[in-house]
This record gives structure tokens, sequence and C-alpha cells, in this order.
């Protein structure tokens, strides 16, 4: 989708089709106003007959209406007026998206971000509106053979703005757009295809695609060579090789790095503790955290934002075989601290300890690794919010803000040293599971007793990077929203 900026009203406005915000009650948007008044009252008429409702999501094709130099009006629902919430916002632009999509409209032009949506500025809606219209068009495609293209796509989209402002926000929202739908084909893409050597060779793509982006590849010898025995031991149980990937993104000098860490679990069969069955095939998402990592990086490229970011992804799978780690395992980590492996399945703070380990080597000034590390969490927190743990609270309040401003939001749970002692071990330093109750703050504890030379938070996205089951079952993108805004704050803050 290509995106353009015009300043022309709606009823002068020559383009396939036409976009105006209508309310619940008949009210009527701005842009609404002048249509109307334009045609003579025909919306008023048409809320009237009960055609229209208003309601968040309804979308209204008309054609060669009264006044208009389009052809199409498309009249979107949004709820009630001077009340449109951000569900609601993002329900009717994906309503909207589908139905452009499929009519045969080619180009459209939105008078959407007129609209009040909660408190939310003028930039927010515009960039929302990409971000959303272009989730709306993702459609994997990898492994299908009979995709049929649409007959007329949409294929570019007009936004109204008085002051050509809008500029700016299409193209941030265009750039976080790509980089959440890179991250949803790789986490959609099944385990055979993306394993830990596909992830490699899409990070050196990455770096072939933008100049400001090196990306370095270690294979398993190399690891060995470092001691990360503890991401070693979760990959010995798997024909497939590790990587530990690095992808340097260097757009300020030789500012301190914010270093991103993305679990890449590319399988997670559970290894000896084997998973149930039911469901297992979702384990192909255990890569979310590093595929979020990957978007982070192209969006942020692509934005060439004045930072150094560096992602880092260990990358392996988690499968059951005569090598795999055993219950009761002791493993030595890159850290020297001894890991007594208790649930194998526990593997995703097996790989990412030794990464943290890995990412004092660039001299941080924040680390943030992002993970689907516990089903705990879903229970915890559903699908709404991404968890989050920190050992510093201007961080945890930066990423509170970031997902309240990018609305992919997070929620925090304490990291009290209360229940650090769940990781007793007996026969080593730590052991890999905190019992029954608190598993997400058990497997942030065990994380932070490898980032105490940093500052550091811990997102766990178990239950908002992927929509689990049925139709709906795909990869969402997050939080590639909420790290690119976290990264833009920072740049604005500084
Ligand atoms: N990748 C899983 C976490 C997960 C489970 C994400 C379900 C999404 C849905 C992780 O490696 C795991 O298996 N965690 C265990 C930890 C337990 C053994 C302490 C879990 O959550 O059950
Ligand atoms: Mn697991
Ligand atoms: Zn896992």
């Amino acid at each position: 989708m290509q995106y353009f900026v015009t300043s022309n009203p709606p009823s002068s406005q020559q383009s396939d089709c036409v976009i105006v915000a209508v309310f619940e009650q008949g009210e009527l948007s701005p842009s609404a106003t002048v249509v109307n008044e334009q045609s003579n009252g025909y919306l008023t008429k048409l809320f009237e007959q009960g055609d229209v409702t208003g309601n968040a999501g309804q979308v209204i094709l008309l054609r060669d209406v009264e006044g208009m130099k389009s052809p199409r009006l498309l009249l979107v629902g949004c709820g009630k007026k001077d009340n449109t919430t951000e569900n609601q916002f993002n329900t009717a632009i994906n309503a909207m998206t589908t139905e452009l999509n499929e009519s045969g409209a080619d180009d459209a032009t939105s008078y959407l971000a007129e609209i009040d949506v909660t408190s939310r500025s003028t930039d927010w809606k515009n960039r929302q509106i990409v971000i959303t219209a272009e989730s709306a068009l993702y459609k994997y495609t990898e492994t299908k053979s009979d995709v049929k293209p649409t007959s007329n796509p949409l294929t570019k989209i007009t936004f109204f703005s008085a002051d050509n402002s809008a500029e700016q926000s299409l193209a941030t929202g265009l750039a976080i757009a790509n980089g959440m739908s890179l991250a949803r084909t790789l986490g959609d893409l099944p385990g055979n295809v993306c394993t830990p050597t596909y992830l490699a060779e899409q990070a050196i793509e990455l770096g072939q695609r933008f100049d400001a982006v090196t990306t370095t590849i270690l294979d398993e010898p190399e690891m060995a060579e470092l001691g990360m025995h503890s991401l070693l031991s979760v990959s010995r149980g798997s024909r497939e090789d590790a990587k530990l990937i690095t992808m340097n993104y260097q757009g300020a000098g030789d500012a301190r790095p914010v270093v991103l860490v993305g679990k890449g679990l590319t399988f997670d069969a559970g290894g000896i503790s084997l998973k149930p069955s039911q469901g297992m095939d979702e384990m192909k998402y255990d890569m979310c955290g590093s595929a979020s990592v990957f978007g982070t990086i192209s969006a942020i490229a692509e934005l060439k934002l004045p930072i150094n970011v560096i992602g880092v992804v260990p990358s392996s799978e988690n499968m059951p075989d005569g090598d795999a780690n055993k219950p009761g395992d002791i493993v030595t980590s890159m850290a020297g601290k001894t890991i007594e492996i208790l649930n194998t399945d526990a593997e995703g703070r097996l790989i990412l300890c030794d990464a943290l380990t890995y990412s004092e080597r660039f001299n941080p000034e924040i680390v943030i690794d992002i993970a689907t590390l516990t089903g705990a969490i879903i229970v915890a927190l559903g699908r709404q919010a991404t968890g989050l743990l920190a050992n510093n609270q201007d961080l945890a309040n930066d990423l509170l803000k970031a997902g309240n401003d990018s609305f992919d939001r997070t929620w925090q749970l304490p990291l009290w040293d209360d229940y650090q002692q769940q990781l007793d071990s007996n026969f080593a330093d730590i052991a890999n599971i905190g019992g029954k109750e608190a598993g997400s703050v058990t497997a942030a504890c065990f994380l932070s007793r490898f980032t105490e030379k940093f500052t550091w938070a811990h997102l766990d996205i178990a239950g908002t990077a992927w929509n689990s089951g049925g139709k709906n079952k795909g990869a969402t993108g997050r939080p590639v929203p909420l790290l690119v805004q976290y990264l833009l704050n920072r740049i604005k803050d500084k």
C-alpha cells in the first residue's frame, strides 16, 4: 500500500472512494457533515431509514452520491461521537480496509483522523490507520499453493491533512507496520522452515537490506568457546544447529546501545518434559520474541532513527532425544553459575541467560529481553497485555508509557526478592523452575540472576505474540509497536 496526503475537502477530492466517519444516533463527523450538506441530507436519510447505525465497525459503501467528485463513498461507523475508543477505532479501520480491498476501488481518501479517539493526537490516529490497515491486509502465503491475488486490490490511501503534517506519521506507521509484518511472517512460518539457520539467514538479509545494520552469527563451536553451556544444552536434543544471532543497528555513532534480546526457540516440544500434543503446533511461535527483534530493527533502520540498537537472538529447538537434557541434569552457564534443570520445558530461560550474559560485552545502556516465556502469563494477563518485569523502575515506567502510547500495552508484575528463594536448588546454584506459584515472576527471577550488571526489563509475550487456535490462529506482530515507541520516546527525551 502507498500513502499520500491531501488538503482537499471530501466533496472536491477526486479518488475512487472517500471515507468518512459516522456515529451512533445519527451523529456525523465534520467531513460527513460536508457530504451530507452537498448531497441534500442523504446521510441523514440513511440514518432515518435505519440503514446506518454508526456502530463501530459498520461499513456502508455508497455509489454516486450527489455533490461528490468521487464515485464511491464509504461510511465508517465509529461508535459514540466524541467517545470512540482505541479498540473501536481499530475495529473500524480493520472493517474499512477489508471492505475497500474487496470493492473495485484502487485508491481511497480517508477523513477518519479528524474524529476524537479518547485523547489521542492526530499523529497517533494517522499512524494507527496505517498500522491497522496494513495488519488487515497481511496475508500469510508462504506455504500455500493456491494463493489467488485479490482481483482489484486497494493500492493507495490518501490522508486528509490541512497542513501536510501527516507525512511523518504515515512514514512512522508504515515502518512499524512493515516490521510487524516481518515479525508475523517469521512467526507464522512452520518450524521445519523457520529453523535457527533460517533465522540466521534472515538476519544476514536484514544486514544486506540496510547499510546501518551489520549481522554476525555464532555457531555451536563458537558458543562452546564462550562457555554457553546452558544454551547449548537445550540445542543438544535437536538435529538443528543452534545459532547466536547479533544484529547491530548503528544510527548514533558510538553512543551506548539499547540491546534487545529475543527468544528464538523455533520449536518447543518441551524436550524430555514433553508437552501434551494438543495445540503443540503453536510452539512454532516460540520464536516470536526474536521475530519482534527482527521487526523492530527493520522499523528503526527504515526510519533511520538516531540511536544504537543491538538485537541478540539465541536460537534453538527444544526436542526430546537421546542426547537431550534430562530432568536433574546440571549445566554451567556462561556466567559460571550452575543450573539444575528440573524441567526441560523451562528452556527459554536456559538460552536467554547465556544471551543476556553475552550482552554485557556491548556495554549496554539498557537491555530488554522479549520472550514467549511462560504459559502462566496468559493465566495472569490474558492476551491483552504483555507481562513486564524489570530491575529498574524508571525503565519499567518508560515501557508502561510506551505501551500506552502505542496501544500495545504492558502490565507490570513484581520482581521482589521474596520470590527468589523459589529457585533454590539442592545441587546447583539455581534451579530452572520455581514451582507452581507465580510462574511468570519466578521465570523473570531466574533471568534477573544474569542481569545484575545492567539496567534490564523482561517482556513476557506468551499471551500477546499470537492468536491461538481456530480460524484466528496467527502471529500478531506484537510487541513491535511497543518497542519502536519505546525507542522513539527515548530519542525524544534525550
Ligand atoms: N514456550 C513456553 C511458554 C508458553 C507456553 C508460551 C504456552 C505460550 C503458551 C515455555 O518454554 C514453557 O514451556 N514454559 C513452561 C515453564 C514451566 C515448565 C515452568 C510453562 O509455561 O509451562
Ligand atoms: Mn518450554
Ligand atoms: Zn519455550
